[in-house]
């Protein structure tokens, strides 16, 4: 079998999914689990279909029928001098409104 990575972030190839697959695994969050595929850096952007591609082939369920696999958002971090600006914006707001009242 060709080694054919499916999901770079995490290095799983399609033989890998294969093998989830034939150990058990029958859904997409199933074969995230087994493998990792889905779980790196871009949140299984890149791999998510061709993972559902791979179990519909192999069950033989139309992709339709395939839940997808959860996913978070990818985070950064975010330095605090990112929020100064906001801050120093939200207090001179508060200025203006205290003005305002009197
Ligand atoms: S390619 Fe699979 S998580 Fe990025």
């Amino acid at each position: 079998m060709s080694e054919v990575y499916i999901c770079r972030c995490e290095e799983v190839t399609e033989e890998d999914i294969e093998r989830a697959l034939q150990n058990g695994a029958t859904t997409a969050d199933e074969v995230k689990r087994f493998t990792r595929a889905g779980m790196g850096l871009c949140q299984g952007r890149t791999c998510r279909k061709s993972v559902e591609r791979i179990i519909a082939q192999r069950t033989g369920k139309e992709i339709k029928d395939i839940t997808p696999s959860n996913y978070r958002y990818p985070v950064r971090t975010v330095k605090m001098s990112a929020f100064e600006e906001e801050m120093d914006n939200s207090e001179k707001e508060e200025q203006i409104c205290k003005h305002g009242e009197d």
